[in-house]
């Protein structure tokens, strides 16, 4: 399962892709206006840091100006993914991207109807919003349980489900469930993955008992912090 870091907070990008476990990452307009900056300078930057798949969403609605929107996105670095709504026009602009070469993640899906269309357009990816899905009080795990079935079902269906709107480490952990390849997650889940407090008190236990034996596995030879840059 692949990991998306879902923000355009380039501190926070550069911390999470420290951890080597983050495979790309997802931005959306409302991502970039709370970051702040020149929207272009932003992907570029993330794309720089890391290699993998980039999201960056078109502001237009009709498909020409998508079109355009979604070229000129795709020319600031190789790993850009052009992100388009899940309209009409914007599955027409998803069909000619990904004609051109361009990965292509259709958003704001919140039916399996919706990603039947998706995967015709060939989208690389499409977001299912399970978040905004509980807040209407549905369960939006059914929805990507139901997906993941849908496109198993279809060989012929290339688009990979890229659970959004993720708010919890239980999401996380059904989107393994369902077999959801990629999942984007805010910094706030996935450093919330790392936690238990029975790993904190066992590794508190465990440094107090290695201090009582006296003893050093490195003696003299601890590694210098790495300098500043
Ligand atoms: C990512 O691609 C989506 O835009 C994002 O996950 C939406 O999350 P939200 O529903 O918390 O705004």
């Amino acid at each position: 399962m692949k990991f998306f870091i879902d923000t355009a907070d380039l501190d926070e990008i550069r911390d999470l892709a420290a951890t080597g476990l983050i495979d790309g990452a997802t931005t959306n307009p409302s991502l970039v206006a709370k970051a702040g900056g020149k929207f272009e300078d932003i992907i570029a930057e993330i794309c720089a840091i890391l290699p993998g798949p980039v999201s960056a969403e078109v502001a237009a609605t009709d498909f020409e100006t998508m079109v355009a929107e979604g070229r000129k996105l795709a020319k600031i670095a190789p790993n850009v993914t052009v992100k388009v709504p899940l309209t009409p026009d914007g599955l027409k602009a998803c069909k000619t991207l990904t004609d051109d070469g361009t990965m292509v993640n259709v958003t704001l899906c919140f039916s399996a109807g919706q990603a039947i269309l998706a995967a015709k357009a060939g989208a690389t990816f499409v977001s299912p919003f399970i978040g905004r899905l509980d807040d209407i009080g549905l369960r939006g795990m059914d929805l990507i349980e139901d997906i993941c079935t849908i496109y198993r079902a279809q060989p012929a269906f290339k688009t990979e489900v890229l659970v959004a709107s993720v708010r919890s480490v239980g999401h996380v952990i059904d989107a393994a469930k369902a077999g959801a390849p990629v999942a984007t997650l805010p910094p706030v889940v996935l450093r919330a993955l790392y936690s238990h407090p029975l790993t904190d008190k066992g590794l508190a236990a465990f440094l107090s008992d290695w201090e009582k034996t006296g003893q050093s596995i490195l003696g003299d030879d601890v590694p210098k912090p790495a300098a500043a840059e």
